[in-house]
C-alpha cells in the first residue's frame, strides 16, 4: 500500500484556500491558523470540562458503530478516570436497551468510544466558542438560520456539530460521514493519528471492517493498491475531509476533538440530492417531515403575517 502526508496549508493562503475549496475539496488538507481567534482554542481543555460540565451524565459508547450500549458516568468520572484502568472509573455498563447491566463482566477493561452527552443541543451558547468559522472557507452551514439548521439536522438524523472526548487510545474504525457532506475535524487536546482513503466506486468495505493498523489484505486484497493518506492531529490544527472518504482515527492521548459536518455551494447538490434520496426510501418519511416542520413552523407562520 502506498502511503502520503496530509498536506497543511494556512487559512492565511486565502487564494490557496478558495482554490482547494472550488476544486471539491478532491483531497484532505490540515489547515493551520484556522481558529486562533476561536475562544475554544485556549478555553476547551480536559479540566475546564470536567469543571463546567462534570456533574453531566452521558455514555461512553461501546464501540463506534453500536446502537448505544456502553459506560455510563458523569463526564467527570470519564475523565477523572483516563489514567486508570476502566474498571476503576466510576459509572456502570448499560445495554442496546439503555438498562444497566447487573454484574461487572470480562468486558470491564473492553474500550470504549468517544463520551456522548449532546453537548450543544444542552448548551447552545458553546458553539459560540468555535465561531465565527473562517471566511475563507465557504461553510454555508454556519451561516443557516437557527431553524434551518435544526430542520436539516432532523432531516438527515445526523448532527452537524458534534464534540469527542475520548480516552487515550480511542479508536474510530473507518468510515465514511453522512450525505456527502464535508468533514471537518478541530484538534484541542492531545493528538490524533489519522488515516485515510478516497472514496472508490470499485471498492466496497463493507461494514467498515477493514482495519488500517492491522490490513487483512487477503480479505481485502482490493486494498493494497489504494493509496493511504496519514496525518497526526495536533491541537489547533482543522482537517478537513472531503465528501464520501474514509477515515480511521486513534487518539494518542486523552483528546478532544470538534466534529463538524457542512457543505459549501460547490458541495450543495451533492448534500441536498443525498437528504431527498434518503427522505424517499425512508420508512419513517412522515414523521421525519412532521419533525422537519415544527422546526420551521415559526418561519412559516412569521412569512404569512
Ligand atoms: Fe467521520
Amino acid at each position: 500500500m502506498t502511503k502520503t502526508a496530509i498536506p497543511r496549508m494556512s487559512i492565511a493562503d486565502g487564494d490557496g484556500v478558495k482554490r482547494y475549496f472550488e476544486g471539491g475539496p478532491a483531497s484532505p488538507c490540515i489547515l493551520i491558523d484556522a481558529i486562533a481567534d476561536w475562544s475554544a482554542r485556549s478555553d476547551w481543555t480536559l479540566e475546564y470540562f470536567a469543571r463546567e460540565f462534570g456533574a453531566e451524565f452521558g455514555v461512553a459508547k461501546r464501540d463506534f458503530f453500536g446502537a448505544g450500549a456502553g459506560r455510563a458516568s458523569t463526564l467527570a468520572d470519564f475523565i477523572g478516570g483516563f489514567s486508570r484502568p476502566l474498571r476503576e472509573t466510576a459509572g456502570f455498563w448499560i445495554g442496546d436497551d439503555g438498562v444497566p447491566e447487573g454484574a461487572a463482566t470480562t468486558d470491564d477493561d473492553a474500550p470504549v468510544w468517544s463520551f456522548l452527552w449532546q453537548p450543544f443541543k444542552r448548551h447552545p451558547h458553546l458553539l459560540d466558542a468555535v465561531s465565527p468559522f473562517p471566511g475563507a472557507i465557504p461553510n454555508m452551514v454556519t451561516s443557516l438560520p437557527d431553524d434551518l439548521y435544526a430542520a436539516l439536522q432532523t432531516l438527515s438524523g445526523f448532527e452537524f456539530h458534534s464534540l469527542y472526548i475520548s480516552r487515550g487510545g480511542t479508536v474510530t474504525p473507518l468510515h465514511g460521514d453522512h450525505s456527502h457532506s464535508i468533514g471537518c475535524l478541530v484538534q484541542f487536546a492531545g493528538t490524533k493519528h489519522v488515516t485515510m482513503y478516497a472514496p472508490d466506486d470499485h471498492v466496497e468495505i463493507n461494514d467498515q471492517a477493514f482495519d488500517p493498523e492491522r490490513p487483512d489484505y487477503a480479505r481485502y486484497p482490493e486494498m493494497h493498491g489504494k493509496t493511504a493518506h496519514l496525518a497526526t492531529l495536533q491541537p489547533g490544527d482543522m482537517l478537513i475531509i472531503p465528501p464520501d472518504w474514509w477515515h480511521h482515527t486513534r487518539a494518542i492521548e486523552p483528546s478532544i476533538t470538534l466534529s463538524h459536518n457542512f457543505f459549501t455551494p460547490h458541495t450543495f447538490a451533492g448534500y441536498f440530492t443525498s437528504q431527498l434520496l434518503q427522505l424517499a426510501h425512508s420508512p419513517h418519511r412522515d414523521r421525519t417531515l412532521s419533525r422537519v416542520g415544527r422546526h420551521l413552523a415559526a418561519t412559516a407562520h412569521a412569512g404569512t403575517t
